[in-house]
C-alpha cells in the first residue's frame, strides 16, 4: 500500500498522468471514493499519460466509454448507476482487447466484476486536498505502487 497527499486538482491530474505513462498493457485501475473525490479527474490524467486524444467526460449515463488513439486503448467505466452486475456483462467487458487499460469509477460497488489482479486507488478528502491510497492486488500492478511521484 502507498499513501499520497494530493494538495490540488493539478496534483491529482499529475498522479494520473504518471500512471498513464507507466501502466502495463491490460492494467486495471479500480477507483473508489465519494462523489467529487477526484476519480474522473484522475482518469483525465491517465488519458493524458497514455496519449489519448479524446476528451474524458463523466460517463453519467454511459457505463463504458472507449478511447482509442493512445499508447494503449483506454476503457473508462463508471458503475455508479449500474443496478446489477449482469448489465455490465451484457456490455461485454469480455470484448476488451488484452492490452486494454480499464479504469473503473465506483469499482467497489461490484467487486465481483473486477479482475483479480488490479490496482485499487482510493481517494478521500484530506484537510488539504485529497488522500490517495494505491494498493496492488497482484503481480501485474505491484510496480505501480512504487511509482515515482
Ligand atoms: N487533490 C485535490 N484537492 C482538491 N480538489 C481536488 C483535488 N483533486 C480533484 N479535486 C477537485 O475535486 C473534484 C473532483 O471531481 P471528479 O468529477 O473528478 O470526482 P469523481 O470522483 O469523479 O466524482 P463522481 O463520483 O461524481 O464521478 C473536481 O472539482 C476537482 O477539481
Ligand atoms: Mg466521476
Amino acid at each position: 500500500m502507498r499513501a499520497l497527499l494530493l494538495s490540488s486538482p493539478a496534483e491529482t491530474h499529475e498522479l494520473g498522468r504518471r500512471l498513464g505513462v507507466a501502466l502495463p498493457p491490460g492494467a486495471c485501475l479500480a477507483l473508489s471514493g465519494d462523489l467529487g473525490a477526484g476519480k474522473t479527474a484522475l482518469v483525465r490524467g491517465i488519458a493524458e499519460g497514455l496519449g489519448v486524444p479524446s476528451l474524458i467526460q463523466s460517463p453519467t449515463f454511459v457505463l463504458v466509454q472507449i478511447h482509442e488513439g493512445g499508447r494503449l486503448p483506454l476503457w473508462h467505466a463508471d458503475l455508479y448507476r449500474l443496478g446489477d452486475a449482469s448489465e455490465l456483462d451484457e456490455l461485454g467487458l469480455d470484448a476488451m482487447a488484452p492490452e486494454t487499460v480499464l479504469a473503473i469509477e465506483w469499482a467497489s460497488r461490484f467487486p465481483e466484476l473486477l479482475p483479480a489482479d488490479r490496482l485499487e486507488i482510493r481517494l478521500e478528502d484530506a484537510p488539504r486536498g485529497r488522500r490517495a491510497e494505491l494498493s496492488a492486488t497482484g503481480a501485474r500492478h505491484a510496480a505501480l505502487e512504487g511509482l515515482d511521484v
